[in-house]
């Protein structure tokens, strides 16, 4: 299934000059919702690892199907104030604003191997974000896996030092 085919572009989202994928047209199709799903578990075959993170709100559309299917563990992140336990943050920026995530400070245990899984990859701000929460408590990541990427914002120069993976390209 040609996947690209139903991402829609809505323009000026959530700001004036910015060009929006909107998956949701992906989502409300059966045949779409289980093929974005199969091909990002694709990308994983063959890959050691012990969880699945992804972050609010997106990433969580992904990566707990994909911990369900592959019988792993999913640790969310969310935007700050939403997470009840303690937490580590981190400020960030995205291709549209600013932000700050926060994971639970025991969410990984050292040396635990971890994917991180979202549904765009765009400058790579809330990746580098997630990856730097990632390593601050002793997890690695092992690999990235994205249902679209917007190659023109170099998110992947960002993330240079590890594997990154994606579907749809623009
Ligand atoms: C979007 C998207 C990615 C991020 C990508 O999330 O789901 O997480 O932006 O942009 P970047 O590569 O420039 O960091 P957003 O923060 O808009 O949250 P949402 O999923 O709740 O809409
Ligand atoms: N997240 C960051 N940039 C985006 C874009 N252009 N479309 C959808 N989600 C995004």
């Amino acid at each position: 299934m040609d996947l690209k085919q139903i991402v829609r572009d809505v323009l000026d989202f959530p700001k004036e000059g910015i060009v929006f994928k909107d998956i949701t047209p992906i989502l409300q199709s059966p045949e779409g919702l289980k093929a974005s799903i199969d091909q990002m578990m694709d990308k994983l075959e063959g890959v050691d690892f012990d969880l699945i993170i992804g972050p609010e709100s997106r990433g969580f559309i992904f990566g707990v199907p994909l911990a369900y299917n592959m019988n792993k563990g999913f640790i969310p992140i969310r935007k700050k104030g939403k997470l009840p336990y303690e937490t580590v943050e981190k400020e960030y920026d995205l291709e549209y604003g600013t932000a700050t995530i926060e994971m639970h400070i025991d969410a990984i245990k050292p040396g635990q191997k971890v994917v991180i899984i979202d549904d765009l990859l765009a400058t790579g701000g809330t990746s580098k974000a997630i990856i730097d929460l990632i390593e601050q408590v002793g997890g690695e990541v092992v690999k990235l896996v994205y249902l679209i990427e917007l190659e023109f914002l170099k998110g992947r120069d960002v993330l240079k030092d590890y594997s990154v993976e994606s579907i749809i390209k623009y």
